[in-house]
């Protein structure tokens, strides 16, 4: 193991520490942290930017290429810190801006990488634009710089129209005057409005600031929402579902126009040796219309859920496979990969779910929402199929994105009391949606201890009992855990990633996934049942022990010939 490592970290050079290489990205191993529920350096139970220093030997240990933080900005929390009340500083619980440059250096000292998330859609109900919008009247320059409506009814009582908002509830909020405001989530994350020239250079200002402290990339939230084109007379969400968003005209979502803002963005982005890069989280109907993003003008790369979204099945995965491999070569960027993240629920658990309406159908998460021990979590299934999907993913090319704790199979938390529960989603659709604070619970660093070594205290959101058997501790000490499996993989790729191509062999059978890559290194992938005959070559790694020569049910093993 200390071979290995030691011959894919060379010497830091401290002059670069980003190193000069433009296309690092394309095939990175990317570690997503939700900095408040990764470690906890001052024992107030949220974690912090000297948290993550703390633990950069743990990440370079992994062997990830760069981190992808989540919002570190001031924040009042209303979404886990997608609203930012100011782009260009620390969210003072979080630390401070020399405690991001320390966690800068440290990271690039140990050869990775950071990404950082940006929120250009919407800002916080507490920014200074948007208070100030408040108090200026209606058609000032102050509100202009989001999405203002005057109401319907004789006094403007009434909502402009009764859009509802992603996360549940009305999209349009009153100000008291007769105006509304638009936010596509919640009421305290206001759109902005990017016809706006002061937002647009203001953005710009922002991505310098943080170029200019050393961060590497960008990863870009709603990137599809900003452009957005509002009739004089609004449609009716009835009206708006139905219309064809695939063409970019659809008057909210994945504009054409948009893709001028990141246009901007790129000539900023290529300021900087090696260039910044960008990962747009585009929803997107069409691969056509997501690998705009991703073009070498615009942002140049974006987020593809489709793994994230299908079931543990063979034909699925191939398909999804070869269309996003063939699509991002057209478009000259790499593609992405991701079963994870703070969004969903994490794919140990949805892979031990039975599917929501019987066999072909999306794993049902539903089935959280009767909270408790979830009964119906096959946990062993679970995590078989998460592992081998995810030795699977990291041979791929393209970049794999993973998200903090699915190294330790974690299990998504679903029995989270109500009164402890932060995610607006789970407020604002009571009964329907049990929100994502389940897979945000904090990591369990130790096996026992105040919330099990995360901090000195209790944790902002409260961890299971059953978290301990989990930790960082117990499987460091265990060379057959998950975390000793991540980390042998991880090892494993950063000496094989080779060029970008990807060879399909016939495995003989339909529920087995076989592919090579041009040096030579091959990943099989059972998806059934039953044992299947194990190929042939030199073992490397395998998601499951292997017994008797054979390809054991729902196993990847990763050969070279
Ligand atoms: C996508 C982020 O991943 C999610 O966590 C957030 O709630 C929304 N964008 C709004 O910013
Ligand atoms: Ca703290």
């Amino acid at each position: 193991m200390t071979d290995i490592l030691d011959a894919r970290w060379p010497a830091v050079d401290s002059a670069n520490p980003g190193g000069a290489d433009a296309t690092w990205w394309r095939q990175a191993a990317v570690y997503q942290i939700y900095p408040r529920s990764f470690a906890d350096s001052n024992g107030d139970g949220i974690g912090d930017l000297p948290g993550i220093t703390a633990k950069v030997p743990y990440l370079r240990r992994l062997g990830i290429d760069a981190v992808w933080l989540s919002p570190f900005y001031p924040s009042a929390l209303a979404d886990g810190g997608y609203d930012v009340d100011d782009y260009r500083d620390v969210d003072p619980k979080l630390g401070t801006l020399q405690d991001f440059d320390a966690m800068v250096t440290a990271l690039h000292e140990a050869g990775i990488k950071l990404i950082v998330d940006i929120v250009p859609n919407h800002t916080s109900d507490r920014h200074e634009w948007f208070k100030a919008a408040l108090a200026a009247p209606k058609g000032s320059a102050e509100r202009d710089r989001y999405i203002f409506r005057d109401g319907l009814g004789d006094n403007g009582e009434q909502p402009p129209a009764d859009w509802q908002s992603i996360f549940g509830g009305p999209a349009w909020e009153p100000v008291g005057d007769g105006q509304w405001y638009m936010h596509h989530f919640a009421t305290e994350q206001p759109d902005l409005n990017w016809k706006n020239q002061e937002v647009r250079s203001d953005f710009l200002k922002t991505l310098r600031f943080w170029s200019d402290r050393g961060v590497d990339g960008f990863r870009v939230d709603v990137a599809h929402g900003c452009a957005k084109e509002l009739p004089e007379v609004l449609p009716s969400q009835a009206e708006l579902d139905a219309m064809e968003n695939a063409d970019g005209t659809h008057p909210l979502w994945d504009r054409d126009e948009v893709h001028e803002i990141y246009a901007q963005w790129r000539e900023v982005f290529n300021e900087y040796d090696p260039p910044r890069t960008a990962v747009a989280e585009a929803w997107v109907p069409t691969p056509q219309r997501r690998h705009r993003y991703a073009s070498a003008e615009g942002l140049g790369q974006a987020f593809n859920f489709d793994l994230l979204e299908a079931d543990f099945e063979a034909d699925q995965f191939r398909e999804i496979i070869s269309s996003n491999l063939g699509q991002a070569k057209e478009a000259g960027s790499s593609t992405t990969w991701v079963f994870s993240n703070h969004d969903v629920v994490r794919h140990a658990t949805r892979y031990g779910l039975p599917p929501r309406g019987g066999a072909g159908t999306k794993q049902g998460t539903d089935w959280l929402l009767s909270g408790g021990t979830v009964p119906q979590l096959d946990a062993e299934t679970g995590l078989r199929r998460a592992r081998a999907a995810t030795l699977l993913m990291l041979a791929l090319p393209g970049s794999a994105y993973l998200y903090q704790g699915e190294e330790l199979g974690l299990n998504e938390v679903a029995d989270i009391p109500e009164a402890e529960r932060q995610d607006p989603s789970f407020f604002r659709n009571p009964g329907k949606d049990i929100g994502r604070d389940g897979c945000r619970v904090p990591l369990p660093w130790t096996s026992a201890g105040p919330s099990f070594g995360f901090s000195d205290t209790t944790s902002h959101l409260p961890q299971p009992a059953w978290f301990g058997d989990y930790s960082v501790e117990r499987e460091d000490a265990d060379p057959t855990s998950t975390l000793a499996f991540y980390r042998q993989a991880l090892a494993l790729r950063g000496t094989l990633q080779t060029d970008e191509e990807l060879e399909w062999i016939d495995a003989g059978s339909t529920d087995v996934l076989h592919y090579r890559r041009p040096n030579g290194w091959e990943s099989v992938t059972n998806f059934s049942t039953r044992s299947r005959p194990l190929p042939e070559g030199e073992v490397l790694a395998a998601s499951s022990p292997l017994g008797d020569g054979t390809l054991p049910a729902e196993t990847t093993v990763w050969l070279k010939r």
